[in-house]
Parts: C-alpha cells; sequence; structure tokens
C-alpha cells in the first residue's frame, strides 16, 4: 500500500512539474535558456520578499521608464511586504488624470493606494514614437505570458552580444541571444551597480536580472504561494482520507473472506 502512495505521489509530482518543462521545451528548441533555481519553483514554492522588494526597486528606477504594470495597484505591494504607509508615500509620487469635477474639468492629483501603478506613456503611439516604432509591452503577465517564464525574462536580460558578422541588423535594434529573430529594438538595460539596493546586497548585473525576474514572476501570479500551500494541504488531506477510507474498506470487509 505504502508503494502505491508513494507512486501516487510521484505521479501528481510529476503533474505539478510538467507546464513549466513543456513551455522549457518549447522555447528551447533555437537556444537553451539559462535555467535558474527559483525559489518560487515546485510546490513547496515560495517568494523571496527581500528579492522581490529589490526588483521592484528596479523596476522603479530602470524599466518604468518604458513599460508599464497596468495589472496592479498600488496597494498590491503590501504583498511584497511594505507596510500602508511606505505605499501611500510611493503611490503619492506619481501623478493621475482624474475627473471630471464638480465644474466638468479634468484634474491632476497624486496617485492613491487604490489606484493602478501609473504607466510611463499617455497611449500605444506615444510609446511607439519613444522607441524607435517598437511597443515595450506591459509587464504584468509577461512572466506567464511568455513559453520558459522567468528563465525567458532572466535569460534575455543577460543575452545581449555584438552581431555577430554578416547579420543584417535593422536601424537602432540589439543583438539578443534569446529574442526570437535575434534582434530586439530594447537596449540592454543592466549593469552592475545601476541601482543602489536598501538591504546593502551588491547590485551586480547578475542579483539585478535576478531581481526584477522574481519581481516580475510575483507581479504576474501574486497569489502563488497561497495556491501553492492550498495544493500542499490538499494533498496532505487527500492522503489523509485514502488512508481511512483503506481503514474502513478492511473492516467492512474483514468478516467476508
Ligand atoms: C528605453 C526603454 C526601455 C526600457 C528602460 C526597458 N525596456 Fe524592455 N522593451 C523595450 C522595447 C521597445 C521593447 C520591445 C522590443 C521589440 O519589440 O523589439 C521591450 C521589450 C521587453 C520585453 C519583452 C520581450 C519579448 O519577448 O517580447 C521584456 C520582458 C522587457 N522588455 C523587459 C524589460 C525589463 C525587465 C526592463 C528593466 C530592467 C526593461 N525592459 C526596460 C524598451 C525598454
Amino acid at each position: 500500500m505504502l508503494s502505491r502512495l508513494l507512486n501516487f505521489f510521484l505521479f501528481l509530482f510529476f503533474l505539478s512539474t510538467l507546464p513549466n518543462n513543456i513551455s522549457v521545451i518549447a522555447a528551447t528548441s533555437k537556444i537553451e535558456l539559462i535555467e535558474q533555481n527559483w525559489p518560487f519553483n515546485g510546490i513547496f514554492g515560495r517568494f523571496d520578499k527581500a528579492s522581490l522588494q529589490r526588483g521592484f526597486k528596479v523596476y522603479t528606477e530602470v524599466c518604468s521608464a518604458c513599460h508599464g504594470l497596468r495589472h496592479l495597484s498600488y496597494r498590491d505591494l503590501a504583498g511584497i511586504g511594505y507596510s500602508s504607509d511606505e505605499i501611500k508615500v510611493i503611490a503619492g509620487e506619481y501623478e493621475i488624470i482624474d475627473g471630471p469635477n464638480d465644474e466638468g474639468e479634468m484634474f491632476t492629483r497624486d496617485a492613491k493606494m487604490s489606484d493602478k501603478f501609473v504607466g510611463p506613456y499617455e497611449n500605444d503611439k506615444v510609446a511607439r514614437l519613444a522607441n524607435n516604432g517598437a511597443y515595450p509591452p506591459d509587464l504584468s503577465l509577461i512572466v506567464k505570458a511568455r513559453a520558459g517564464g522567468a528563465d525567458y525574462i532572466y535569460s534575455l536580460l543577460n543575452g545581449y552580444k555584438d552581431f555577430p558578422e554578416n547579420f543584417e541588423a535593422g536601424e537602432g535594434m540589439y543583438y539578443n541571444e534569446y529574442y526570437p529573430g535575434n534582434q530586439i529594438a530594447m537596449p540592454p538595460q543592466i549593469e552592475d551597480d545601476i541601482v543602489e539596493f536598501d538591504d546593502g546586497t551588491t547590485a551586480s548585473h547578475i542579483q539585478i536580472a535576478r531581481d526584477i525576474t522574481s519581481f516580475l514572476a510575483w507581479a504576474a501570479e501574486p497569489e502563488l504561494e497561497s495556491r501553492k500551500s492550498l495544493g500542499v494541504k490538499t494533498l496532505f488531506f487527500l492522503v489523509l482520507i485514502t488512508i481511512m477510507l483503506l481503514g474502513v474498506k478492511r473492516k467492512v470487509w474483514k468478516n467476508l473472506d
């Protein structure tokens, strides 16, 4: 019975890892992604809050110049460990066009906790104009939207190289090993010490790439931890009930032999 139970678990474990594997295979048909051991992978996956806060800083100081996070509200930052007072200060640094007021006019006000993240551009046209015709996609769901997920984003941020000889490079494009087609309109963003982390962590290129990727993974699925812990609880419950049912079955059928 024990070995059957074990097999059942191994099977469940296999199922839980399946979607990740499939997407990695899909993305690696050309080039292997740089695979990282993310703390949020696996059935016991958890986010590292310190890393998320550092990643948020990278987003704010670097990526938010071109990319929005329109599915997040400022109050969601409570999920990565900020207090209400801290979030009010963070939100207060942005302005929002609201209205109309009683005079029928639109007005500008400071953002509140309940507002969605303020994006960098007024509309898609302005965004393209500022980026050589390319559109910097909203990053709220990008980790879910790309095959390879977090590994792809991490690889992309580390994938800039010089153009190989004889490569027909477009105007204002950059060579990136992991981007489909290998030329991307986004300039390389990360370099050592481009931000200064409040917790004293050395802001190396690799650390920055890891932290911003973790932050984007959280942004795409803030409920990941509760989903996984519910999954684990459900598994324990199922084991318990299986054992109880087996016991009952034995007892009921004992005298029939
Ligand atoms: C100067 C503007 C700019 C900044 C700053 C910037 N990006 Fe981009 N990003 C772009 C543009 C433009 C594209 C679209 C590229 C294309 O279509 O070729 C893009 C695309 C992307 C993509 C999508 C790639 C894909 O597979 O489609 C990701 C992910 C991304 N950026 C992440 C980041 C991260 C993380 C940061 C911060 C560390 C960042 N970007 C900072 C301009 C920027």
